[in-house]
């Protein structure tokens, strides 16, 4: 990437992005042009003409994809008209367990490529750049000084983020940061200085509010066309097993990190919040594997967020993930019920493809809208610090055993 490339950017509500301008050229010499956007945003999985439906291992950058259609389809493919003369190189940090989801979705993002990854442990790294076609970094440094690496993913786990956030950010390369995004708010704060200074895109890796459907919720309830907002429901119930668990903090951080950033995106600040935890399946770990809160939104509305690795929930209409919103005029929900394949995820018993499906439009989002210049993400640095106050606000409340007052939250 040519040196200078976010002169001139914009600093606005804490977000980095490169005023795009009419008919603007971007880093990667690719035209700003809304049709070819749009187009972005279709699902790649279609083949092209004459592409066969299997590929070969390591042929499509992840190993072994295959194409699950039965009969070839007849809808026009978009992919070579969308793949820009420039893709954006892409460099993970870390290579667990998210990093092949990451994969998947720059794979399936036609304005990027992978061109390599760094992890700590070595054996890890090969086997994974073998999988995913791309090369084997041997320093994160390497990797970030790279040419080919315009942009840099951090999928590390949460203690080691602003470090490598920060090595991205002094090297000029956009850096996507997995959730949550830091351990604190003074390190979430030190890392929206660092981006607006050297004025490079810097994003929170806050995948669910990338889906389409959520998107229509925050926008419904914007426009008021659920009338009074009146209660907002964010449910988590996904097993984990212990020794998955357990490289991760509890849930409170791990997973009500999603529920804060949700809640944000979609009705806005905390003002009050009360919660509890509990351990109830682990045998020797000692982090919660079930949270719960009660909160009390700065409009008046109430709601309430669960979030278990303690046991799948089986019943009718269950509420594995589930956001649900309610006005005085209407109400909508969101569940990852709506889209279930019978096949074991990396870690749940079943394949949400809803996880895969956010995490994918993300990268489209960072790609395509952010690093090119034509927007900024929907949920920024700020909202990462709002997010960050309230667990911080969550953890006081159970370890006080009381009511806690966010106070008025502005940046
Ligand atoms: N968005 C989501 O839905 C979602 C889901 C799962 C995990 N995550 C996040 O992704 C990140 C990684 O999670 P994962 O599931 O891949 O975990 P993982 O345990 O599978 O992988 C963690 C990686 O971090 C590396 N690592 C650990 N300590 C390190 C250190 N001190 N220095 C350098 N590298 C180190 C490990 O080598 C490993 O490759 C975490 O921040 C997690 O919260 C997000």
């Amino acid at each position: 990437m040519p040196e200078g490339t976010y002169r001139g950017a914009i600093v606005s509500a804490g977000w980095i992005g490169v005023a795009p301008g009419p008919g603007a050229r971007s880093p990667f010499g690719h035209e700003s042009n809304p049709q070819e956007r749009d187009a972005y945003e279709h699902d790649r999985d279609v083949p092209a003409p004459g592409e066969s439906k299997v590929r070969a291992p390591g042929e499509s950058g992840v190993s072994g994809r295959r194409w699950t259609t039965a009969e070839p389809r007849s809808a026009p493919t978009i992919r070579s008209m969308t793949t820009p003369p420039n893709p954006v190189g892409v460099g993970f940090i870390g290579a667990g367990d998210i990093s092949i989801l990451h994969a998947k979705a720059v794979d399936r993002c036609p304005g990027a490529k992978l061109v390599g990854l760094w992890n700590r442990s070595p054996q890890r790294a090969e086997e994974r750049a073998a999988e995913f076609g791309c090369r084997r970094f041997e320093t994160a440094a390497a990797l970030i000084d790279d040419p080919d690496v315009d942009a840099v993913f951090v999928l590390t786990n949460l203690e080691t983020h602003l470090e490598y956030a920060r090595l991205a950010l002094l090297a000029k390369k956009p850096v996507l940061v997995e959730k949550p995004v830091a351990a604190s708010v003074a390190e979430l704060l030190e890392m929206k200085q660092l981006a607006e200074e050297v004025q490079v895109p810097c994003m929170p890796g806050h995948n669910y509010i990338y889906e389409e459907s959520l998107r229509r919720s925050a926008e419904l309830i914007a426009e008021g066309e659920l009338g009074r907002l009146v209660s907002v429901y964010v449910m988590y119930n996904i097993h984990h097993p212990e020794e998955v668990a357990k490289r991760y903090p509890g849930v409170v951080r791990q997973i009500l990190t999603h529920h804060s950033y949700i809640l944000r995106f979609l009705a806005g600040r905390v003002r009050r919040v009360s919660a509890m935890k509990a351990v109830l399946h682990y045998e020797e770990y000692t982090e919660e594997d079930i949270a719960m809160a009660t909160l009390e939104l700065e409009n008046g509305a109430l709601a309430h967020f669960c979030a278990s690795f303690a046991a799948d929930d089986h019943a009718a209409d269950p509420w594995t993930v589930v956001v649900k919103a309610i006005g005085t005029a209407g109400s909508t929900r969101y569940s990852y019920r709506d889209w279930v394949e019978i096949k074991p995820g990396l870690v749940h018993s079943q394949t949400y493809t809803a996880y895969q499906g956010s995490i994918t439009s993300e990268v489209r989002h960072f790609v395509d809208v952010c690093i090119r210049g034509n927007g900024a993400p929907l949920s920024t640095l700020d909202d990462a610090i709002d997010a960050q106050r309230l667990i911080e606000a969550i953890e006081v409340s159970v370890a006080e055993r009381r009511v806690v007052d966010l106070g008025t939250t502005a940046n």
